[in-house]
């Protein structure tokens, strides 16, 4: 069934009934296992689920636990690159980090055999790349520039879990390997600490449900946040973000999740995804449970839910895609 998605300020039946549908018929979903390699990963509820679709007029649907905090992980990756897109310029940026699917874990330790580079900024590799390029340029105010950011994009103030981010620094020993590795191929600079530093406190940002598909309807909005009117991401890094999104964010599910959902997305080990149908929404969910890929289960399961419920797939045949044809005619 292809519901329709509403018209601009018009109540939307249509989505409540729609996501209410998903909500119920994924809560039975218990497959999977909570993130355990991050201490304080190990002790969220793995029960909990929240599911929210925001509009790009600026309206917001929600089930379950769309309001309870979790860390963002590797969602954020999504965010950073387009920070680091707009400070650092897309050359810039290419030069250090590919755009090429690596068909490999998110925190595999292996590099483009051509270029030397991460093979693109969703994996650990390439993400911990765009830290330390956003670092060259801000230096001690980094993280509050992504804060900033992140939070215009989300619509409220986020912060990072303290507790979360010292977990995952006191444990994070592959994640630091990677980082002098880079040192070694020269994708990164030294200080790589503080680089780091900022992809570990980055990944602990906390964030509900309801924030990641307000993130994601800002990415939707090319770049503005449909609920306050603000302007938070550059538009051609939006663009160039999307892309990466849709080859690279389900990691070596990425191939599968395309012919499936058919949104560009992002997971994170935290049990987070974000997704974002173009010019129309952003979806967020939230379920601690993952699969072997570190991709949530249930998560998994409503995406393609409601990507079948409301058509949502980019190359469904009811989506129209580019106006530029028709409006040619
Ligand atoms: O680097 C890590 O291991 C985590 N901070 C983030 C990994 C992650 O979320 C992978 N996503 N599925």
């Amino acid at each position: 069934m292809n519901a329709p998605l509403g018209s601009r300020g018009s109540p939307s039946p249509a989505i409540e009934a729609g996501l209410a549908g998903v909500y119920e018929r994924c809560l039975p979903e218990r497959d999977g296992q909570v993130a355990t390699y991050i201490p304080e990963l190990a002790t969220v509820d793995p029960e909990k689920f929240g599911l929210a679709l925001a509009t790009i007029d600026g309206r917001l649907c929600a089930r379950g636990d769309s309001e309870t905090e979790f860390t963002i992980q590797s969602v954020s990756k999504a965010f950073s690159y387009c920070l680091a897109l707009e400070l650092l310029g897309r050359e810039e940026v290419l030069r250090h980090v590919g755009v090429e699917p690596s068909g490999d874990a998110f925190n595999a330790i292996v590099f483009d055999p051509r270029t030397q580079r991460p093979f693109n900024p969703m994996v650990n590799a390439g993400a911990i790349t765009v830290c330390a390029l956003i670092y060259r340029v801000l230096k001690d105010d980094a993280l509050a520039f992504v804060l900033e950011r992140f939070s215009k994009a989300a619509g409220r103030p986020l912060r990072v879990s303290e507790e979360v981010f010292r977990s995952e620094a006191e444990t994070g020993h592959r994640n630091r390997s990677i980082a002098h590795l880079l040192l070694n191929v020269g994708a990164a600079r030294q200080p790589i600490e503080p680089a780091l530093d900022l992809y570990f406190r980055q990944c602990s940002i906390l964030v509900t449900a309801s924030d990641l598909a307000r993130m994601g309807a800002t990415l939707a909005n090319i770049g503005e946040n449909p609920f306050t009117g603000e302007s938070v991401f550059d538009v051609a890094a939006v663009r160039d973000t999307l892309s990466v999104m849709f080859t690279c964010g389900m990691y070596d599910y990425s191939g599968n999740w395309a012919m499936d959902v058919g949104v560009p997305a992002k997971s994170g080990v935290g049990g987070g995804v974000v997704g974002v149908v173009n010019r129309q929404l952003g979806i967020g969910s939230y379920s601690p449970r993952l699969d072997a890929k570190g991709n949530s289960v249930r998560g998994l399961r409503a995406f393609r839910e409601l990507a079948d419920e409301f058509g949502l797939h980019a190359f469904e045949c009811t989506n129209y895609g580019s106006e530029l044809v028709r409006g040619l005619a």
